[in-house]
């Protein structure tokens, strides 16, 4: 379902010069799968992600997700096929500040034409936000954010979950109700990538795969 190959990524700024953020990395996560990314700061995860996310396009290397190979496509075809295939908890989540939480979880409606405020609400009360629905992000502690943008990534119905260090400001509660999340996703017959350094969040992956240090 996730297959990266040979990828490597290099971050050009004139100012401080090249990066080589992700180099020679190969990575699967076949359909059903729960696979946990690890590694110290800075080794490239979240770009790792961002590729496999259709996001960014790597210096080289080759992928193929849920059967495309989405930088073969034309920009808008990429688009259609990330919000309908892809779900993406971003490190810093990204919601929309002036939508309440309803309204961001079914934000990904406006790229999939699929509006249905039912499902957005049933995914709020999934993760116990139904108090919070009509709250914009500002409003929202740290961990309700990321709750919020977990539910707005499953909204489309994705194959696949790419999720970035999803339970790492939750207390272990919340933390608990991501990761029921996340396996049950996977047993729905989803793929799960997630970026993570907290043990008992990697101790529930099928696998465990570690990144090391990015030479620059
Ligand atoms: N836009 C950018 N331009 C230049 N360098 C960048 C850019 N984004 C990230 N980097 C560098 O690329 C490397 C990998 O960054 P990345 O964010 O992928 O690491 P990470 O493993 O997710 O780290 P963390 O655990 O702190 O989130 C780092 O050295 C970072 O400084
Ligand atoms: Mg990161």
């Amino acid at each position: 379902m996730i297959r990266l190959e040979k990828i490597t990524h290099r971050y050009s700024s004139p100012e401080g010069g090249d990066v080589v953020a992700v180099e020679n990395v190969n990575l699967s996560v076949a359909e059903g799968k729960f696979v946990a990314l690890k590694g110290p700061s800075g080794c490239g995860k979240s770009t790792l992600l961002l590729i496999a996310g259709g996001l960014l396009r790597p210096t080289s290397g080759d992928l193929e997700i849920a059967g495309v190979e989405p930088y073969k496509l034309a920009l808008d075809e990429r688009a259609a096929f990330r919000a309908s295939r892809i779900g993406f908890v971003f490190q810093q989540f990204h919601l929309v500040p002036y939508l309440d939480v309803l309204d961001n979880v079914l934000a990904p409606s406006l790229a999939s034409g699929r509006k249905d405020r039912k499902r957005a609400a049933a995914l709020v009360e999934q993760f116990g936000l139904t108090p919070r629905a009509h709250h914009t992000p500002s409003a929202l502690s740290t961990g309700e954010r990321q709750r919020a943008a977990m539910a707005r990534a499953l909204y489309n119905k994705p194959k696949v979950l790419l999720a970035d260090e999803p339970t790492g400001n939750l207390d272990p509660e919340n933390a608990d109700i991501v990761l029921k999340q996340l396996i049950a996703f996977a047993d729905q017959g989803g793929a799960v990538l997630m970026v993570t350094h907290a043990s008992d969040a990697s101790a529930v992956a099928d696998e465990i795969i570690t990144l090391g240090h990015s030479k620059d």
